[in-house]
């Protein structure tokens, strides 16, 4: 390998092209990455062909107040899928975490059911009309789990239980009928009793008819990530098809942590055994997604940032530098980069 090589030179094959005819293979971008003198734009365009913006269209940054909006970053991300014709994914619409206060508030008191639904509707029309035909798909709701399984306890479900999931939805479908409404959650790979809840809540979804289209898997992975569960937990949820044909599977914020969740240790020393092993399990988890999408069940894979300099791995839960995704921090092709081209290029089926 080169290592002078950049993902933005023409001499690099190229992540999404290599996936062309079996998945879009993308990443969680800032609307500053959209400079087009900017070297982390030329990766952008080279390696990558669906978006999701990585906070700027979240609750509290679009919607600070109640009469107050905050438009323009993701207006620029609009515009650069239009320019592009790359296909953006919007998140998230609905979430207990960077969410401001004020939805949940009337007054002195907490607001009423019928206040937070109104103010969700109002939330999700306004910004889902806007940006429709160009925002292709949403995370509608996101991390409605709790860890160990059944519904998480957020404001939202304290409040109006599971109704604010369907009405969230219902009222994204009639925004914009053509885009495809996702229910997106974490550790759906790893937690059985938490993949279990995530199966049942959505065949009740569908059995309901509200307009659900697929199942967001944040795929936010460790070196103890067990891939044997996580390949049954994932065909758990692709199970769902037994009832609705359609339903898709997407991998929304894909990272491989260098550091396991509770790790305090000392930075890791990155070597050639490190090296291999993460090369190895991204090579594993690509032939799952082949097989996946040969399949017809998975169609979408997003890396949940540009390269290992901007990852939020870096400062979070530790203060460590990490080195979760394929492309490092001079916007080099890591190994495993290129041995996920290889088995990409490898496999020949065609994708619908
Ligand atoms: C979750 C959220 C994302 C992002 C990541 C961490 O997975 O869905 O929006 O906040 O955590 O950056």
């Amino acid at each position: 390998m080169d290592i002078k090589r950049l993902a933005s030179d023409a001499s690099v094959p190229s992540l999404c092209e290599a996936a062309q005819g079996k998945f879009r293979l993308g990443a969680a971008i800032n609307s500053w990455h959209l400079n087009p003198d900017s070297p982390e734009y030329a990766v952008i365009r080279r390696q990558f062909n669906v978006f999701t913006l990585e906070n700027q269209s979240k609750p509290e940054p679009i919607h600070p107040e109640e009469d107050r909006w905050v438009f323009e970053p993701v207006d620029r991300f609009a515009a650069f899928g239009e320019e592009t014709g790359a296909l953006l994914r919007g998140h998230t619409l609905v979430w207990h975490s960077q969410c401001p206060a004020w939805f949940f508030r009337d007054g002195e008191n907490e607001a009423s059911p019928e206040l937070l639904l109104r103010r969700m509707k109002e939330h999700i029309t306004t910004v889902v009309s806007r940006y429709r035909g160009k925002i292709r798909t949403w995370d509608v709701v996101n991390e409605v789990l709790r860890d160990e399984g059944g519904m998480r306890q957020s404001d939202w479900y304290k409040i109006t239980g599971k109704d604010y999931i369907k009405e969230a939805f219902r009222t994204a479908h009639e925004a914009d009928p053509d885009a495809r409404l996702i229910i997106n959650d974490y550790n759906l790979e790893s937690s059985d009793a938490k993949a279990d809840t995530m199966a049942e809540l959505v065949r009740e979804l569908l059995t309901e008819n509200i307009p659900v289209h697929g199942i967001g898997l944040q795929m936010h992975l460790g070196p103890d990530t067990d891939m044997d569960r996580l390949k049954a937990n994932v065909r758990k949820l692709a199970s769902i098809r037994d009832i609705a044909p359609d339903f898709r599977l997407e991998v929304t914020e894909l990272d491989l942590s260098c550091y396991r969740w509770n790790d305090t240790a000392e930075d890791i020393v990155w070597d050639d055994e490190t090296t291999s092993r993460f090369t190895e399990r991204y090579t594993e988890l690509f032939r799952f997604y082949l097989e996946l999408a040969d399949e017809g069940i998975l169609d979408t894979v997003v890396f949940w940032g540009l390269h290992d300099g901007v990852s939020w791995l870096n400062g979070f839960p530790r203060r460590h530098k990490n080195y979760p995704l394929l492309i490092g921090r001079g916007l080099e092709p890591k190994p495993a980069f290129y041995e996920v081209i290889r088995i990409l290029e490898e496999s020949t089926k065609n994708f619908k």
